[in-house]
């Protein structure tokens, strides 16, 4: 037999045999019917997949962060980080950015000459990459990236925050940076606005706006009750 021969007696099998076959198959699939054990097991090994992509690759390290505070990573656009830098304009001193990706807007802020320039982040393959950023522009040493979670922080240290972040954690974020950062300290918001602040200056449009805050004119309309209170029983 010819080599062609041979090719085409392999592909045109007899086509009864096929049948046969096929239906062989499908009436041992049809047997191995998932009963109730075997629908939970597929279930719960799907389950556990997607917990181990988000466990150790999207979310490492939030463990212990609330699932409501929990923010995944979308880094901020060339446009968003510029909107940014425009409200940041004329200031300087310290800058933390809280939940700081793979660094970019601690790179820009200390491109332009925000020092110290922080980023606080919980997932190490972020930091990581920040760190490789900075080495690969030389900024390496002059910015920090340090593996915390935002909430736990201290941020009476600084005159400058960034924060690309979630709705949802907005509103408790409030609360910290109110009763946490310095009278002369400037909040930039991008993104999402806060929820009760009154924004002193907006730049860019769209989902590349960004809105600044001044600490001071915020206590001045956001007095914790508690401290009203006690104002008026002194006066
Ligand atoms: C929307 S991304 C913004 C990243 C970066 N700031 C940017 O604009 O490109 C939010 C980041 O915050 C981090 N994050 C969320 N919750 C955090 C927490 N409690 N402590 C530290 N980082 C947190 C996430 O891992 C994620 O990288």
């Amino acid at each position: 037999m010819r080599r062609y021969d041979t090719i085409a007696a392999f592909v045109s099998r007899p086509s009864g045999m096929e049948d046969e076959t096929q239906e062989e198959i499908l009436s041992q699939f049809k047997e191995k019917r998932f009963g109730g054990w075997g629908l939970l097991q597929l279930t719960a090994g799907t389950g556990l997949a997607v917990y181990a992509v988000w466990a150790g690759i999207l979310m490492p390290g939030f463990r212990r962060v609330p699932l409501k505070l929990q923010v995944p990573y979308i880094p901020a656009s060339k446009r968003q980080v510029c909107s940014v830098m425009t409200l940041l304009k004329g200031r300087s001193g310290s800058l933390a950015d809280l939940g700081s990706g793979d660094g970019r807007i601690v790179l820009e802020a200390s491109r332009q000459g925000f020092s110290p320039a922080v980023g606080y982040e919980l997932n190490p393959w972020l930091l990581r990459l920040s760190r490789f950023h900075a080495w690969r522009t030389g900024h390496y040493g002059k910015v920090s990236y340090q593996r915390e979670d935002l909430w736990k922080v201290n941020l009476s240290g600084y005159e400058n925050i960034t924060v690309f972040l979630a709705p949802s954690v907005l509103e408790p974020l409030q609360k910290k940076l109110l009763a946490e950062l310095p009278e002369d300290a400037v909040i930039v918001a991008g993104r999402f606005p806060f929820p009760d602040w009154t924004p002193c200056r907006i730049e860019g449009d769209g989902m590349d706006r960004a809105w600044a805050y001044h600490i001071k004119a915020l206590r001045k309309h956001h007095l914790p009750s508690k401290v009203i209170r006690s104002t008026e029983h002194t006066s």
